[in-house]
């Protein structure tokens, strides 16, 4: 009875056991099926990475010690094109300062609060580069400044400048301004005005109202009498002033003196009309016959300006002569223009 009674439990203890193991072969026929998501994934990978022999080595990138702006060539180019590709630009490494160059950087400044936009690779980019290639950042080329102008034409057919923010920037009667360009660093100069009232025109952009305030005060040594005139003007006021030439002189004589909207050089903030109290603070060419306007022709350059409307290049400003008009280019482009004797137009071989 006992032995009779004892079987069935044996076997219900039996099929116990043999349902246990076969969970257990169930759980371990599932694992692998789970494992191949682990396996073909980081974990290996990552040992890979580590084995010393697999390590890949870090591309070692160095920037240039030398600040670097538009037709510079050379080594230290290559360099910088190499660090901009590096995070994120597809720059042709060709060594040339080119426009492409100067793009890539005024798109770099944009994307970086803290930097002055100009084109120009100088100090305080470097420190920005340099941070941004340690920390291994990825820059979204063209995420600051698009690499075509949007429109591409003014409605009187003059191609739209895709960079109206780098210094070096050609403004002319075949390259406009943007219609919304407003620069960002816009500031009043610390220099006299003949006038009290705080307007847009007295304003210019921080790096050559830095450098007019320079020039200002070393022309006060030599108890010169300069007043700054008109800076700034945005696309609209330039609009209304061409309007109102246009009606007194007709268009044609009006564009010799006086820019078509988007055409004038004033809407860049680099640019500032000075005058003197000998020719009644107006904008005339006897200012070339004052001290002030002497010293001017002779001095402008080492504070990075170029009078941008020569005498004798009207065939190639298209303008008249305008002794009391200074364009800011920086000084190491004001100096080679100045020596030369030559144009922006040809400076930068710009010329028809
Ligand atoms: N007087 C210069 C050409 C201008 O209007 O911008
Ligand atoms: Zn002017």
């Amino acid at each position: 009875m006992f032995k009779k009674n004892k079987l069935p439990i044996i076997f219900m203890i039996a099929t116990i056991l043999t349902l246990m193991s076969a969970c257990s072969i169930f759980d371990q026929t599932k694992q692998p099926e789970e494992a191949p998501s682990n396996t073909d994934s980081t974990p290996p990978e990552k040992d890979t990475i580590e084995e010393p022999g697999n390590k890949q080595e870090e591309q070692a990138v160095d920037l240039p010690a030398d600040s670097l702006q538009k037709l510079d060539k050379g080594e230290q180019v290559l360099q910088l094109q190499n660090a901009l590709n590096h995070i994120g630009y597809e720059l042709n490494e060709n060594g040339e300062y080119d426009e492409a160059t100067t793009w890539a950087i005024t798109d770099f400044q944009l994307q970086h609060d803290s930097l002055l936009v100009s084109g120009l690779y100088d100090e305080q980019t470097k420190i920005a580069l340099d941070e941004a290639i340690d920390n291994d950042v990825e820059v979204v080329a063209g995420a600051g400044l698009p690499q075509t102008a949007e429109p591409a034409f003014t409605s009187s057919g003059t191609e739209v400048i895709a960079n109206p923010y780098e210094q070096l920037a050609l403004i002319n009667k075949e390259h406009a301004l943007p219609a919304d360009y407003i620069p960002e660093d816009l500031v009043i100069p610390n220099v006299p005005f003949p006038f009290s009232e705080d307007t847009p025109k007295k304003q210019m952009r921080e790096a050559a109202a830095k450098s007019l305030e320079d020039l200002f005060a070393a022309a006060e040594k030599f108890g010169l009498e300069l007043f700054a005139i008109s800076g700034y003007r945005s696309f609209d006021r330039q609009d209304a002033i061409f309007a109102s030439n246009a009606l007194k002189h007709g268009e044609e004589e009006a564009n010799t003196f006086s820019a078509r909207p988007g055409e004038s050089e004033h809407q860049t903030g680099l640019s500032m009309d000075v005058t003197s109290p000998e020719v009644d603070f107006e904008l005339v060419t006897e200012f070339e016959n004052t001290k002030e306007g002497q010293w001017i022709q002779e001095n402008a350059a080492e504070f990075g300006f170029i009078v941008r409307f020569p005498e004798g290049k009207e065939e190639i400003t298209k303008y008249m002569y305008e002794p009391w008009h200074l364009r800011y280019v920086g000084e190491k482009a004001a100096k080679e223009i100045t020596a030369q004797g030559i144009t922006l137009e040809e400076y930068l071989g710009e010329t028809e």
